[in-house]
């Protein structure tokens, strides 16, 4: 057990007011469990609309978050910032690194100045700012070969993701992508294989590679399909991974991300690995991706929930 949080009473945050508040309702529930099983005096808080997070905090005598949320307020610096102002230390990444990591664009700029590959991109106005339909992407994209990739710059469970294959679907890609809040990103596609890095405290812990039945990692082959497959390890060369988890790692350090992470990576025809974004807040059921990369590693899930409250800062 550790030490310093012998005491305290861990408050398990989760639900929360992002999109991803049912996944987030599970991972709480198998933290708390797995804390509690560890002897932890845990506690469960759901965070709902219309709720103040701080009075939730204050009445269950909190005196160190263990963050479940995903998405919006969760993994983007906000929770980490109010937890700053009270006081109370939280796991995971801090204000900056998850406010950064959430944002696609500000990720790619701290990428690139740190040499680390990620696929060639380019901005296009976002809602509001371009027109809804996307009548301007064709003229915007004259210069840029299909496949390419159009997303929202800041939502994350693959929403408004679209592979343009076709010239005649630029418009369409970019009008959905207007339809989230923040600039579009287009990006060069990576066609080949799809891996995240398990990171845990500045180290990598190993890799899953993922095999979705439909085009590329959407919504659906996230959550409503049973038919996703998951290797691990990956099925590629020793060398091929091992680069492709080191860009990772440093895709968390240059991000300046603590804790447990797990970057998104697309690995070419070529064996080059590219950095499309990192996940600072991976979901974290028993049978979710970290924790499956731990156990293989040879940690438990048990251990593993322990170890991401040691890093509570
Ligand atoms: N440049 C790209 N090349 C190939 N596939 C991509 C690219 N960008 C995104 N994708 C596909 O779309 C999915 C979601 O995109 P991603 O940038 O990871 O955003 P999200 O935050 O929604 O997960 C990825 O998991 C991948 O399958
Ligand atoms: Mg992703």
């Amino acid at each position: 057990m550790i030490e310093r949080f012998k005491n305290h009473k861990i408050a398990v945050v989760m639900g929360g007011l992002s999109a991803e508040r049912e996944v987030s309702l599970k991972t709480g529930a198998g933290v708390l469990a797995a804390l509690q099983e560890s002897g932890y005096d845990a506690v469960g808080l759901d965070w709902t609309k219309g709720t103040s997070l701080a009075t939730l905090l204050a009445g269950a005598s909190a005196g160190v978050v263990w963050n479940a949320l995903h998405g919006t307020y969760g993994e983007d610096g906000a929770v980490q910032g109010l937890c700053a102002c009270l006081g109370l230390p939280c796991t995971g990444s801090g204000i900056l690194a998850s406010a950064l990591a959430m944002d696609k664009i500000a990720s790619k700029r701290i990428f690139e100045s740190h040499s680390i590959p990620t696929p060639r991109w380019r901005t296009l106005p976002g809602a509001g700012a371009g027109p809804a339909d996307g009548s301007d992407a064709l003229d915007a994209l004259a210069d840029w070969d299909v496949p390419l990739v159009v997303k929202p710059a800041d939502e994350g469970s693959s929403v408004g993701v679209s592979i343009v294959d076709d010239r005649d679907q630029l418009a369409t890609a970019v009008a959905l992508a207007r339809t989230f809040h923040g600039p579009v990103l287009v990006e060069d596609y990576i066609a080949g294989t799809e891996i995240f890095v398990g990171i845990l405290d500045g180290a990598v812990l190993g890799s899953v590679e993922v095999r979705p039945a439909t085009r590329f990692y959407d919504y659906e082959a996230k959550y409503l399909r049973n038919d996703t497959q998951y290797l691990l390890p990956p099925e590629l060369p020793a060398d091929v991974l091992a680069s492709a988890e080191a860009h990772g790692l440093a895709a968390y350090q240059a991000l300046g991300c603590a804790g447990h992470s797990r970057p998104d990576l697309r690995i070419d025809r070529d064996g080059r690995a590219w950095v499309l974004e990192v996940n600072t807040l991976p979901g974290m059921t028993a049978t979710s991706l970290l924790p499956k990369i731990a156990k293989r590693a040879g940690m438990s899930y048990a251990e593993l929930c322990e170890r991401i409250l040691a890093s509570a800062s």
